[in-house]
């Protein structure tokens, strides 16, 4: 008998455990209710917001006086961008592996007068110690880096089994690891300031998957998730963190990188002008947006996709057949 009663108390502590627990639950549940009840109520006013911003649009930031280091100026996207943010009053820092063409860029826009003088820098972004030097000799010469748009990339163009190992390793390094050494000589001063924007050249080749660009899909994805985790942290590790981050998904642009491009529509969804792109990436990065295609209308169209039967996202993709053919 005496063995029973620390037997039975036992029995007891458990069951208040085991009510205490419901109890738990029973809270946990009102509380996620109520929390998302809140969440339904400003999810109005979010709407709202929303709708208003479209009609009535915040106007852009300026970016006279910003620093701005653009990788890849040498061509395409990122000469037009060194040239159209110096219009626009920011001293521009260009950085290209190529030392002639970028230099090309810098001189076009010192000689055009009335703009902050620009600097260019030699720099392979896949070599880190590299970048981090170059961004020593940066702060040096210009000053503290405050918006930075990485936007140099490659795109060898063949089925899968013809990339050699070592093309998808400079796939990798350049459209994606560089992004990282980049951010880690320039993200440090603009926490010290809170003030700063990071653009990334991501594609719709970062949103769709492609035949022949199996690497640079995964390249081009993989910023999409960087970006969007980097803003999470920085977000949640700062509540008044005032540093930006924009990503930018162009559908193919006529700059020579998209080699034998192939497109059923090809009126309709003709190449996109580098000028315009780089046009609608000041425009994206001084409204403050987090993510854009170009077109715009690109974005809904794969959101729509993603939404239907797999077989009707084929049939639609085969529909607005466009892609890149082999290079090879
Ligand atoms: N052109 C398109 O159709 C298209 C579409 C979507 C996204 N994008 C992206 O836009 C960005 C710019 O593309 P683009 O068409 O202007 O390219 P581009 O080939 O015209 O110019 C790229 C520049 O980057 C430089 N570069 C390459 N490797 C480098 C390295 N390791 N270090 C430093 N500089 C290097 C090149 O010398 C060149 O000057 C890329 O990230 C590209 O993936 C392009
Ligand atoms: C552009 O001007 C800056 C500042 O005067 C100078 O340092 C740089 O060498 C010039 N670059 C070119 C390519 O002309
Ligand atoms: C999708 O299409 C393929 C090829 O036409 C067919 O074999 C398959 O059964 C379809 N899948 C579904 C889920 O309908």
């Amino acid at each position: 008998m005496s063995l029973n009663k620390p037997h039975l108390k036992v029995h007891n502590v458990q069951d208040v455990q085991k009510e205490n627990v419901q109890n738990m639950a029973i809270l946990e549940t009102l509380q996620i209710l109520s929390e998302l009840l809140w969440f339904f109520i400003k999810l109005i006013y979010y709407w709202a917001e929303c709708l208003y911003l479209k009609i009535c649009p915040l106007p852009p930031v300026s970016v006279e006086g910003e620093i701005v280091l653009i990788t890849g100026t040498g061509h395409g996207i990122g000469r037009e961008l060194a040239k159209i943010y110096s219009s626009k009053g920011a001293t521009v820092v260009g950085w290209d592996i190529n030392k002639q063409t970028n230099e090309e860029t810098i001189k076009e826009i010192n000689e055009s007068g009335g703009r902050p003088k620009a600097y260019s820098f030699q720099c392979d972004i896949t070599d880190r110690e590299s970048v981090l030097a170059t961004a020593k000799e940066v702060r040096a010469r210009v000053g503290d880096v405050t918006i930075l748009i990485n936007n140099a990339g490659i795109m060898p163009c063949h089925p899968l089994d013809q990339h050699t190992p070592n093309e998808i390793e400079t796939i990798i390094k350049v459209n994606l690891l560089a992004h990282f050494w980049l951010i880690e000589a320039f993200l440090p001063s603009m926490k010290r300031n809170n003030h700063g924007h990071i653009v990334s050249m991501s594609s719709m080749a970062g949103m769709i998957g492609f035949p022949n660009l199996v690497p640079y899909c995964a390249s081009k994805y993989a910023v999409r998730g960087y970006m969007e985790a980097l803003h999470e942290e920085l977000r949640l590790g700062n509540p008044n963190n005032k540093i930006e981050l924009t990503s930018i998904c162009p559908y193919m642009v006529d700059t020579g990188l998209c080699k034998r491009p192939k497109i059923k529509f090809e009126r309709l969804m003709a190449l996109l002008s580098p000028k315009d792109v780089a046009e609608q990436i000041l425009k994206a990065q001084t409204t403050r947006q987090k993510e854009i295609t170009l077109p715009g209308y690109l974005a809904s169209l794969t959101l729509f996709g993603r939404m239907l039967p797999n077989n009707a996202s084929l049939d639609l993709k085969d529909t607005f057949e466009a892609f890149v053919e082999s290079d090879l």
